[in-house]
């Protein structure tokens, strides 16, 4: 098995808009991966190949809070037939140390704390952050990826406008 991950290029994206669709069974994921790629800010996006074959990909995009900018991490999708396999883990690896050479030394995500806390995401809510809705407030995670990025920081995260973030507080 050789697991590779890349930037994604343009002639990934009929294969990308597949595996996101698969992914989760639903095409409004890769409608947000469309539209983040189309939108006026800098997206990082790559693309893990499996045996040579395209088997998953990761986004992330700017988040703010308290006037800072961090990454924010979504969607993470692998293709349905080769899921646990570390492919995913390889893309939010490979995705995190991007994300520190573009300058974003934090990232956050709303997600299943069991699956990213191996990557050493913690809960974001008891560091005083927030996402503006409880549920999400409560899936709200973060990763230092600089040590003290966060530190003095506190607030609303604020994702990119597909996200369709709502809600105050
Ligand atoms: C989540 C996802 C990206 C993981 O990719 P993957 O290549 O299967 O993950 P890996 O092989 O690197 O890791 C597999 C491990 O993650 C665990 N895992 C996967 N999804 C999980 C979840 N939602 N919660 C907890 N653990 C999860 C598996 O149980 C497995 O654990 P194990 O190694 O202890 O058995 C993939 O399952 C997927 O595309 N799911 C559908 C889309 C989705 O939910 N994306 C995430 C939300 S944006």
């Amino acid at each position: 098995m050789n697991l590779e991950t890349r930037f994604e290029v343009d002639g990934d994206r009929a294969a990308v808009r597949d595996i996101v669709t698969a992914a989760f069974g639903q095409p409004d994921e890769a409608d947000l991966v469309d539209q983040l790629r189309a939108g006026s800010e800098p997206c990082l996006m790559l693309v893990a190949e499996l045996d040579g074959r395209i088997a998953g990909h990761i986004c992330f995009s700017p988040v703010r809070v308290a006037g800072a900018e961090f990454g924010g991490l979504a969607p993470v999708a692998v293709a349905p037939d080769v899921q646990r396999r570390g492919v995913g883990s390889a893309l939010i690896r490979a995705g995190l140390e991007s994300c520190l050479d573009l300058g974003w030394p934090a990232v956050f995500l709303v997600g299943d704390p069991a699956y990213y806390s191996r990557f050493g995401f913690v809960l974001a809510a008891p560091l005083g952050f927030g996402y503006g809705e409880p549920y999400f407030d409560r899936h709200l995670q973060v990763v230092e990826l600089r040590e003290g990025a966060l530190q003095g920081l506190a607030g609303r995260v604020l994702f990119s406008p597909a996200f369709g973030q709502t809600g105050t507080g």
